[in-house]
C-alpha cells in the first residue's frame, strides 16, 4: 500500500459541496483521498492533484487512470495553487484540500531518510530535484542555525546540545547518513526521551529542507483569491506547528473589525472573508486509529470562502 489515507469520508463530506466543480488535491500522494473525491463527484467533476515527487504523481496517475480526464497530476508546489489555476486556465476553484507532510511510502524507502529508524542517506527532499537536502543543513549550518531550526520546527529542548554535538561530530567527518545523525543525537539524550527527542529533530530538519510552514502560510492565503464564492478548504495537520497556523489563519479570516473596543467607528476596514467549518479539529476515530495508526495525530480543520 503506497498510502492510506486519514479521514477520507471526512474530507469528502467537508469539501464536497459542488458536484460539478473543480477541485484541487494539493498533496496528492497516492490518491486516496483523490479517488474519494472523484467517486463523490459527478461526470463533469474535476480533480487536479499536486505533489512534488514524481513517485507519488506517477502512482497517482495510474491509480486514478480510470477516471480519465477528470484526474490530472500535476507537478508543483502548493504554495503554486495560482500558477496552477492560470495555467490550466481553469475556471475558479471549488475546494482545496491539504493532506500535510509525508506519505507512508516516503517514510518506507530507507534511501528518502525521512525516518529515524533505518539506514538511509541524508536526503528529506521531497521533490527529489531540489537543491537543498538535510545532508547540506546538517553539515553546513552554523550552530545557532541548527540550533534554531531544532527549536522552532521540532520545539526540542535539547536543541543547543544536539546543535553541539553536530557540529564537534562533523569536524570529525561529514554526516552522511541517519544512522550517524542518531548516534550523534543518541548521545546527548536520555535513553528515556530519546525516541521523541529523533522523532522531533527528524521533524524539525524535514520541515526546514522542504519549507514546509511558509509553503502552507502561502497555500492558505492564496486560497482566498483562488477559490470560488463557497469554495472550501481542508487542512489535515500532524503536528502543532501546522495546526496552530491553519487555526490561527482561520480565525484572523474569520473576525471582522479588529479596532480598539475604544475607538468610536471602525477604521481598519477589516473584512471577514471565510466561515470555520469544524469549530474543533475532527480527530480519527478510534476504529480508524487502530486501523490505520497515522491517522492518531490527524487534525482536521475546515472553512467555507465568501
Ligand atoms: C500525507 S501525504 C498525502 C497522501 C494523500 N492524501 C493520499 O490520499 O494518498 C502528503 C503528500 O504531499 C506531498 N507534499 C508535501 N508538501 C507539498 C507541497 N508543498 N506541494 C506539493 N506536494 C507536497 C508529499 O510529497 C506527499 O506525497
Amino acid at each position: 500500500m503506497f498510502h492510506e489515507p486519514v479521514l477520507t469520508q471526512k474530507v469528502v463530506d467537508f469539501l464536497i459541496h459542488d458536484r460539478g466543480g473543480l477541485y484541487l488535491d494539493g498533496t496528492v500522494g497516492g490518491g486516496g483521498h483523490s479517488a474519494a473525491m472523484l467517486e463523490r463527484l459527478s461526470e463533469q467533476g474535476r480533480v487536479i492533484g499536486l505533489d512534488l515527487d514524481d513517485e507519488a504523481l506517477q502512482y497517482a496517475q495510474s491509480r486514478l487512470s480510470g477516471f480519465g480526464a477528470r484526474f490530472q497530476a500535476v507537478k508543483s508546489n502548493f504554495k503554486n495553487l495560482d500558477q496552477v489555476r492560470d495555467e490550466l486556465q481553469s475556471e475558479k476553484i471549488a475546494g482545496l484540500l491539504l493532506d500535510l507532510g509525508v506519505s507512508s511510502h516516503q517514510i518506507d524507502i530507507p534511501e528518502r531518510g525521512f525516518s529515524f529508524s533505518a539506514e538511509g542517506g541524508l536526503d528529506m527532499r521531497m521533490n527529489r530535484e531540489q537543491a537543498l537536502s538535510a545532508l547540506q543543513i546538517v553539515n553546513h549550518s552554523e550552530q545557532q542555525e541548527l540550533r534554531d531550526i531544532f527549536r522552532t520546527y521540532g520545539e526540542e529542548r535539547r536543541a543547543g546540545l544536539v546543535a553541539k554535538a553536530i557540529v564537534a561530530q562533523r569536524e570529525k567527518a561529514e554526516i552522511t547518513t541517519t544512522r550517524e545523525l542518531v548516534d550523534v543525537v543518541s548521545r546527548v539524550t536520555s535513553r528515556q526521551h530519546r525516541i521523541k527527542s529523533l522523532a522531533r529533530i527528524f521533524q524539525a530538519l524535514r520541515i526546514a529542507v522542504n519549507e514546509e510552514l511558509d509553503n502552507l502560510r502561502a497555500a492558505l492565503e492564496k486560497s482566498m483569491d483562488c477559490l470560488a464564492g463557497g469554495g472550501r478548504i481542508v487542512v489535515i495537520s500532524y503536528h502543532s506547528l501546522e495546526d496552530r497556523i491553519v487555526k490561527n489563519f482561520f480565525r484572523q479570516e474569520a473576525s471582522r473589525c479588529e479596532c480598539p473596543p475604544e475607538l468610536p467607528v471602525c477604521v481598519c476596514n477589516k473584512r471577514d472573508r471565510l466561515r470555520i467549518l469544524t469549530k474543533r479539529p475532527v480527530r480519527a476515530s478510534e476504529d480508524e486509529i487502530l486501523a490505520n495508526p497515522r491517522s492518531r495525530g490527524a487534525k482536521l480543520r475546515a472553512a467555507e470562502i465568501f
